[in-house]
């Protein structure tokens, strides 16, 4: 766990970057710093790892204060990842991972086979190992510096917008990825955004900066989308937060229809009941195919975008097997988000 306790700092020039900071960040936990450009969040971070020293407070990483460890111990169990991923251009892809002091005692032959198990680990072919990181995509650059940052293999992660250099689809790949790597590191992990979105997809816990470095709310994403503390946090979390919203809630309590006809259209099952395609003349040059089920398991915010691009407007719900067992004309579950709000 790592504990901001009263931490304050302001710069030489008089800038107040964080003021008052009281923080908890769960151990092997996603904990994500988002706000506005200029409150804060970097500095937070970066007093963590020291490379800016508090003015006054205490931060404790699993209990000791990181004031009084030696800077360089304290750095080695605490990965960092910067945009740009701030690697070595006149070394290779797998020296820039080779070379983290943590492999420096070992032979070279161990120290390239741990950074070759490092790059494939973070998706990256081996066959890009002997390149220079300028014969990188913005987004091979990235993995390259989160497999730099691993191989000490600390047991925690400092992320400074990741993953915001990179084109939005490349985007979606790396924290696809992230979260993926993250289930089976489990790290305790702190990472700035100012993206929103991306707070909410990859915290456990959100921290909202504001201004002058103050918190305005610390939550899962669920409590800030559905409970935001100030208008503050209502505007950052964005017009679109009831959209956002539903992605916590399961189509488990969805009423759902028999399969039969909806707007002169009819499902089509294959032999084994699994839905095929939309016939009929209510559905535009008379057949369309079905290009996404849900399950009772699945999220509100998936039916919604199911039934709004439906060719009939209409939303099919599936069993473990992938068989068609019922249908939600949009109506109906506009209906259902209209009723789960109102008075009992
Ligand atoms: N070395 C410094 N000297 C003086 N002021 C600084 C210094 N570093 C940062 N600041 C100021 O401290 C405040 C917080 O900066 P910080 O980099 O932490 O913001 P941030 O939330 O990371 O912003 P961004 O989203 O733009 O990266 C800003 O007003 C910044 O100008
Ligand atoms: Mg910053």
């Amino acid at each position: 766990m790592i504990t901001f306790e009263h931490i304050r700092k302001q710069f030489p020039d008089g800038t107040v970057a964080v003021d008052d900071l009281d923080l908890e960040l769960p151990s092997g936990k996603i904990t994500v710093f988002v706000g506005p450009s200029g409150c804060g969040k970097t500095t937070s971070l970066r007093m963590i790892n020291r490379m800016v020293e508090p003015t006054s407070g205490r931060i404790l990483v699993d209990g000791e204060d990181v004031l009084e460890k030696d800077p360089a111990v304290l750095r080695r169990g605490i990965g960092y990842v910067i945009q740009h991923a701030g690697l070595f251009p006149h070394r290779t892809v797998v020296d820039n991972v080779a070379t983290v002091p943590h492999l420096l005692g070992r032979s070279k032959k161990e120290r390239r086979a741990a950074a070759m198990e490092l790059l494939e680990r973070v998706g990256l072919p081996t066959a890009f190992a002997d390149r220079y990181p300028s014969q990188l995509s913005g987004g091979q650059q990235q993995r390259v510096g989160v497999a730099r940052a691993l191989a000490a293999d600390p047991p925690v992660m400092l992320m400074d917008e990741p993953f915001s250099a990179v084109d939005p689809v490349v985007r979606d790949q790396l924290q696809q990825e992230f979260l993926r790597l993250q289930s089976e590191l489990g790290k305790t992990i702190a990472l700035v955004t100012h993206d929103i979105d991306e707070a909410v997809k990859l915290g456990d816990t959100i921290a909202v900066f504001r201004a002058g470095g103050h918190l305005a709310q610390v939550g899962t994403p669920q409590e800030l989308l559905e409970r935001p503390a100030d208008d503050f946090v209502r505007d950052f979390v964005g017009r679109d937060r009831g959209f956002r919203g539903l992605s916590f809630e399961s189509a488990a309590s969805l009423p759902v229809r028999p399969l039969g006809e909806v707007g002169g259209a009819r499902l089509v099952l294959d032999d084994s009941g699994r839905p095929v395609c939309w016939e009929g003349p209510g559905v535009r040059g008379g057949s369309a195919p079905v290009e996404g089920t849900f399950t009772a398991h699945d999220s509100l915010r998936l039916v919604t975008d199911l039934a709004l691009s439906s060719p009939v407007a209409t939303a099919v719900r599936v069993d473990g097997a992938g068989r068609a067992d019922g249908l939600v004309p949009h109506h109906d579950l506009v209906d259902h988000l209209a009723a789960r709000r109102a008075p009992a």
